[in-house]
C-alpha cells in the first residue's frame, strides 16, 4: 500500500457506474454527515478476517460467502436478516463437514446496496426509464422522478447497514449459533422440500458428536468455539463517495481501513486497473474481492494483482471468477497458470451465479440450478486438473421462500417464477436450493480429498 495514497485520489481517476448528483450541496451534506459517524466495522475484525482468509489461500480453510443481489430498504427487517443467516450456518456445517475444515463465513449482507447495470437506461412497461442502481443510489419505483439519484439514501443504507450489523453481531456471539442448536436452524419452507432428511441426518449426527463431547467434558460452556461463530459483512464497494466518507485510519497500524464492511470487492465492470475503483480498494487494508469475468486477461490479473496485493499477502486478495458453465475451461487455467507462474497468494473462489443469468420463457430474469451446480464443478476440476485449491464458493441467496431460480429438487418451473418473484436485482437461490448446492459442494470436497488421499 502506497505510503502517499490518499482516501480520495479515487476522484481524480476515470469513474463508471456511478451517479451524477443533480443536487451536490445535498451530497456534500451527506459526506460530512458519514465522515463523522462511527464505523460499522472495526480493524480488527477486518484483520481477523484478512488472516482467516490467508488459511483459505494456503489450503487450511474454505470459504463461504452469500447473501442478496441487491439488499433493499424495503425488504429490510429482523426476520429476513434471521432467515438468511440461518441458511448460512447450514450451510456452513454442511460445508464443514464435508471440507472437514473451517469455513469463514462472510455476507453480502449489511452494506450490499449499490448496483452496476448493464445499461443506463431500461424499459418498464413500454417506458424507457434510468436504471435502477440500488437503494443506495436511486429507488427502484417505475417512474422518472424515482429514479434521480438522491444522496440522502447513503444515510438510510448506513443506518440499516447498522442496525443489520448489530443483530448478526448478537446472533454470532450470543449462543443463535451454538452448534447445539443445529436443528434449530431449519426453516419451515425447506422441512417440507425433498432432500431435507439429508439435513436432518447431518444434524442428528452433529447433534450426537456434541452429546458425546458433553460426556467428554467438552461442550460450549467450556469450548467456546462451538458456540461462537465469526460472521462478516461484504459488498461491492461501488458507490465512491460513500466508501470515502466512511474511510478510518486504523489507530493499531496507523493504515486506512474501510469502515463500511469488513470485506469489500470490485466488480467485474468496474475493476480498470487505471479506474476509480481500483484506485480507492488498493489503498484500504481491509480483504479485496475482485470479480474475473470472461474478458479479463491473464496479463490483466497480474496487474491488478500487482496493483491491489503488492506485497503478495495472503488473505487480501480473493479472486471470485464467473464465467458461467462451459466457459470455465476456456478461461481459469491460463488465469490459474499465471498466477502461479508468478508466485501470486490468493483465495480463489466461484461465483456462479453472475456468468448464468437468462431470461426465462416467462420473461424473467433467471439462472437454473443446473448451470450453477454446473459451472461450481467446472470450477473444482479446473482446480484439480491444475493442482490448485479450489478455496470457496460466492452465492446469491436468501432464506426467503422465494422462486427466482429454477430448478432444484423442489423444481421451480418456469410457470412458477411469477409465484413469488422478489428479488430487486438478481434472481437468488431460497433456502433449499441453497441447502441443495451446499450438499453438492461438500460432495465435490470430499471428492477432492479422496483423490487427494489416493495420490499419496
Ligand atoms: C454482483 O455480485 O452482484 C455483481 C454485479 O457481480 P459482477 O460484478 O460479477 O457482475
Ligand atoms: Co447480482
Amino acid at each position: 500500500m502506497s505510503a502517499t495514497w490518499n482516501k480520495s485520489d479515487w476522484r481524480s481517476k476515470p469513474r463508471i457506474q456511478m451517479p451524477s448528483y443533480p443536487d451536490e450541496a445535498a451530497l456534500k451534506a451527506v459526506e460530512e454527515k458519514l465522515a463523522i459517524y462511527p464505523p460499522l466495522v472495526f480493524a480488527g475484525e477486518a484483520r481477523r478476517l484478512k488472516r482467516q482468509l490467508g488459511e483459505v489461500a494456503e489450503g487450511r480453510a474454505f470459504l463461504l460467502q452469500g447473501g442478496d443481489c441487491a439488499e433493499s430498504f424495503e425488504e429490510f427487517g429482523a426476520d429476513l436478516i434471521r432467515d438468511t443467516y440461518k441458511v448460512m450456518l447450514q450451510m456452513a456445517v454442511v460445508l464443514t463437514y464435508g471440507a472437514k475444515k473451517p469455513v469463514v463465513k462472510i455476507g453480502r449482507m449489511a452494506g450490499q446496496f449499490a448496483k452496476p447495470r448493464s445499461a443506463d437506461f431500461e424499459v418498464i412497461d413500454g417506458v424507457e426509464l434510468p436504471s435502477y442502481r440500488g437503494d443506495i443510489i436511486n429507488d427502484i419505483g417505475p417512474t422518472a422522478e424515482s429514479r434521480i439519484p438522491d444522496p440522502r439514501r447513503m444515510l438510510e443504507a448506513y443506518t440499516q447497514s447498522a442496525a443489520s450489523l448489530n443483530l448478526l453481531r448478537a446472533f454470532s456471539q450470543g449462543g443463535f449459533a451454538d452448534m447445539k442448536r443445529v436443528h434449530s436452524w431449519t426453516l419451515e419452507s425447506t422441512k417440507a422440500a425433498e432432500g431435507y432428511e439429508e439435513y436432518r441426518d447431518l444434524a442428528d449426527r452433529i447433534a450426537d458428536s456434541m452429546a458425546f463431547l458433553e460426556a467428554a467434558g467438552v461442550d460450549s460452556t467450556t469450548a467456546e468455539t462451538l458456540k461462537r461463530v465469526d460472521f462478516y459483512t461484504s459488498h461491492e464497494a461501488l458507490l465512491l463517495e460513500y466508501e470515502e466518507a466512511l474511510c478510518r485510519t486504523d489507530s493499531t497500524t496507523g493504515l486506512p481501513i474501510a469502515g463500511s464492511g469488513h470485506m469489500l470487492w470490485i466488480g467485474d465492470r468496474t475493476r480498470q486497473p487505471d479506474g476509480a475503483h481500483v484506485e480507492f480498494c488498493r489503498g484500504v487494508q481491509n480483504p479485496i474481492g475482485l470479480k474475473c469475468g470472461p474478458s479479463i486477461t491473464p496479463d490483466d490479473l497480474l496487474r491488478l494483482i500487482d496493483t491491489l496485493n503488492p506485497e503478495n499477502e495472503a488473505g487480501r486478495l480473493t479472486l471470485i471468477a464467473r464465467f458461467g458453465a462451459g466457459k470455465v475451461g476456456d478461461h481459469l487455467p491460463e488465469l490459474i497458470r499465471a498466477v502461479e507462474r508468478e508466485g501470486k497468494t490468493v483465495v480463489w473462489s466461484c461465483d456462479p451465479m453472475h456468468g448464468n443469468t437468462i431470461k426465462s420463457g416467462s420473461g424473467y430474469k433467471t439462472r437454473p440450478f443446473e448451470q450453477v451446480l454446473a459451472e461450481v464443478r467446472e470450477f473444482f476440476a479446473v482446480h484439480q486438473a491444475e493442482g490448485t485449491y479450489a478455496g470457496g464458493v460466492h452465492f446469491e441467496m436468501t432464506g426467503k421462500d422465494v422462486t427466482e431460480c429454477t430448478g432444484g429438487l423442489r423444481a421451480v418451473t418456469d410457470e412458477d417464477l411469477s409465484s413469488r418473484y422478489h428479488t430487486a436485482c438478481d434472481p437468488r437461490l431460497n433456502a433449499s436450493q441453497s441447502l441443495e448446492l451446499a450438499f453438492l459442494v461438500a460432495k465435490e470436497l470430499q471428492n477432492r480429498d479422496e483423490a487427494q488421499r489416493a495420490a499419496v
